[in-house]
């Protein structure tokens, strides 16, 4: 089975936890993408819901759908982001932001009653940390940034290269919010909820892709059919 019809799997699952009348939070990645798609129809046959997209390509497909949006300043409290990951472990501990979204998706998860997680049985992992964890850092002074995350990061435990998230075009990707991503290459995370904290008492971090205690719900994909985490 590809990782792409898992992931779809792991998408359409979701929507057991949505009932009528839920205010939603929408995830960004191809993950989310399958589950906005599938979203967007039960929305078409009937479903009344409202939605906070955690990105401008998940609020432009939402808008595409039909599907109802709001925005936290007209609606702060939701009842159920569903969102992807990049990495998880058994305790719900993510890294996000592979897609350069996880200001919002922070954001939109800390404002939801629940947070859901999709996505393929290989994105389970003890420890966390072979994927590079995405920070997103203010562009002015970035590279003093920089080395007070090189301290963060020595202090809770890691190491590991800090690169700047490049475009194709070799131009640094600048995200939502008009910031910049460093991807910190760490291997493996000993201690996640100190190297969050580390990370985010510097003035110059805006937000890192650790999220910790945010999440009580996974739904995994995987060859044999679907596998929950459930705190
Ligand atoms: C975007 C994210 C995504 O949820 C994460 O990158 C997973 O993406 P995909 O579903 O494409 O594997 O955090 O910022």
């Amino acid at each position: 089975m590809s990782e792409k019809s898992l992931k779809q799997q792991a998408a359409e699952a979701a929507l057991e936890y949505v009932t009528d009348g839920m205010k939603l939070g929408l995830g960004t990645g191809s993950t989310a993408v399958f589950f906005i798609q599938a979203l967007g129809e039960k929305v078409a046959n009937g479903l009344n819901v409202i939605c906070v997209p955690t990105s401008i390509a998940s609020h432009k497909l939402a808008k595409k759908l039909k599907i109802p949006l709001t925005t936290l300043d007209e609606t702060s409290k939701l009842d159920l982001v569903v969102d992807g990951a990049d990495e998880l472990d058994l305790e719900l501990n993510l890294i996000k932001g592979g897609g350069a979204a996880l200001l919002r998706e922070k954001i939109v998860a800390a404002a939801s009653d629940h947070m859901v997680v999709i996505a393929d049985d290989s994105k389970l992992v003890d420890p966390l940390g072979a994927f590079p964890l995405p920070v997103e850092v203010i562009p002015f002074g970035a590279a003093a940034t920089v080395e007070l995350m090189h301290a963060a990061i020595k202090n809770a435990g890691s190491k590991g290269a800090v690169a700047l998230r490049l475009l194709p075009n070799g131009k640094p990707l600048i995200t939502d919010g008009g910031h910049y991503i460093y991807d910190c290459a760490l291997g493996s995370i000993s201690n996640p909820k100190q190297l969050a904290l580390n990370l985010n008492v510097i003035p110059g971090v805006v937000e890192h892709g650790l999220f910790i205690g945010l999440a009580q719900v996974a739904i995994l994909a995987t060859k044999d059919g679907i596998r929950k985490i459930e705190l």
